[in-house]
C-alpha cells in the first residue's frame, strides 16, 4: 500500500483487520472468531472440563431456578423475555421450562445475528415447548431490541448470559449497558451472567486447554483472514498465549509470533511483518467482583437489586434494574 492512498474497505472486518495489523502493538477482535467453524469451536470449549463457566451458570440456574423465575415475574404483570445473543438456548431452557410450569404470561423473544441458529432455537423450543411463544428476532443486539420495543411496550425481561460482557473493555462495557438501559423502563429487569475472580490458575487453565481447542478458536481470526481476504498467515508459526492479571481481572489472549515472518492480505493489497515473538492481541475475558459490577451499572445508569451464585462462587448471575438516582 503506498503512502498517500486513499483506502476504500468492503466490509467492517477490511477495515477493522487492516488498522489492528498496521498500528503497534498489533491486534484484532475476538468478534472475528464467529463464523460456523468458530462456533463449532466455542461450543467445544463449553464442554471442557476446564472451561468452568458454563456449568457454573447452568449449576445457577438448576439450583435457583425457583427463585430467578419468581423474580421475573414478580410484579404480575405479563412481560417479553428477550435474550440477546441466544445461542442454543440451553441454559435459557431451564428458566423457560420453569416459567412453563408455573403458567406465567410470557413470550420469548430470542435475539442473534445468526437466523440459521435462530431456526435450531424455534424448532426445538416447538419440539419441547410447544405452547410457549417464541418470537424469534435476527440481528444485532440493539437493532432487534429496537425493534421488540417499537411493537411491544410490555414489560421486559433482558438476558444477557454467558460472561459474554466480559469480551468488552470497561469503557465499552459501560455503552453497551447504557444502550440497554436507555431501552429499560421502571419495572424492566436485566439479568447478566459474570465471570467472578477466582484463583488465577483456573482462570489460566480454562482458557489454555491441553487440547488446543482454545489455540484453535482463537487462530480462527487468522483462518477467516487467509480465506475471506486471501491471507497467507501459517497456522503453525503462531502460538496461543493467555494471561491474567489478578489485580485487574483481565484474562488477555495474544496469538505470538514464532518467527520472523511477512504475511500478505490480498484484498488490502497489504504485506505485515512480524518480528520474532511479535504480538497479535485478539481478546479479553474480563474477571468481576462485586466493586466492579456496582461501578459499572452506576457508569450506566443501572443499579443491582440481586445476585445468585453457584457454590464454588465461580460465577454469578446479576439482576440490574433502571437506577433510581441516574
Ligand atoms: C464468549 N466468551 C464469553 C468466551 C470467554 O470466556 O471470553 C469466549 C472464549 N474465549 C476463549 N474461550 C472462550
Amino acid at each position: 500500500m503506498q503512502q498517500g492512498t486513499v483506502i476504500t474497505f468492503k466490509t467492517q472486518f477490511e477495515e477493522e483487520v487492516y488498522n489492528g495489523l498496521t498500528t503497534f502493538p498489533k491486534h484484532l477482535s475476538s468478534k472475528y472468531f464467529y463464523d460456523a467453524i468458530g462456533d463449532k469451536l466455542f461450543q467445544d470449549i463449553m464442554q471442557m472440563p476446564e472451561y468452568y463457566l458454563t456449568d457454573a451458570e447452568f449449576e445457577i440456574f438448576e439450583t435457583h431456578k425457583q427463585e430467578i423465575t419468581d423474580f421475573f415475574s414478580k410484579t404480575d404483570t405479563p412481560f417479553n423475555l428477550i435474550e440477546l445473543g441466544a445461542g442454543d438456548g440451553k441454559k435459557t431452557k431451564l428458566l423457560l421450562r420453569q416459567l412453563m410450569k408455573k403458567k406465567e404470561h410470557f413470550s420469548y423473544y430470542p435475539i442473534d445475528i445468526s437466523q440459521n441458529v435462530l431456526d435450531g432455537l424455534d424448532d426445538s423450543l416447538r419440539e419441547e415447548l410447544p405452547k410457549l411463544t417464541v418470537v424469534p428476532e435476527q440481528g444485532t443486539y440493539f437493532e432487534a431490541l429496537e425493534r421488540i420495543d417499537a411493537k411491544d411496550k410490555g414489560r421486559k425481561v433482558i438476558l444477557f448470559l454467558g460472561s459474554n460482557i466480559g469480551n468488552l473493555l470497561h469503557k465499552q462495557a459501560i455503552v453497551f449497558l447504557s444502550q440497554v438501559q436507555a431501552l429499560m423502563r421502571k419495572g424492566d429487569l436485566f439479568f447478566v451472567g459474570l465471570d467472578l475472580k477466582k484463583n488465577p490458575q483456573t482462570i489460566l487453565d480454562a482458557y489454555n486447554d491441553p487440547t488446543g481447542i482454545t489455540a484453535a478458536f482463537n487462530k480462527n481470526v487468522l483462518t477467516r483472514i487467509n480465506r475471506e481476504l486471501g491471507g497467507t498467515f501459517e497456522l503453525d508459526a503462531f502460538m496461543h498465549w493467555e494471561v491474567y492479571d489478578p489485580e485487574t481481572g483481565t484474562a488477555k489472549s495474544y496469538l505470538v509470533s514464532k518467527k520472523e515472518q511477512s504475511v500478505t492480505i490480498e484484498a488490502l493489497d497489504l504485506t505485515i511483518d512480524f518480528k520474532p515473538w511479535e504480538t497479535i492481541h485478539t481478546e479479553i475475558s474480563q474477571k468481576y467482583d462485586d466493586a466492579t459490577v456496582n461501578w459499572l451499572a452506576a457508569q450506566s445508569g443501572l443499579q443491582v437489586i440481586k445476585r445468585y451464585t453457584d457454590a464454588n462462587k465461580l460465577y454469578a448471575n446479576y439482576v440490574f434494574e433502571k437506577s433510581n438516582n441516574p
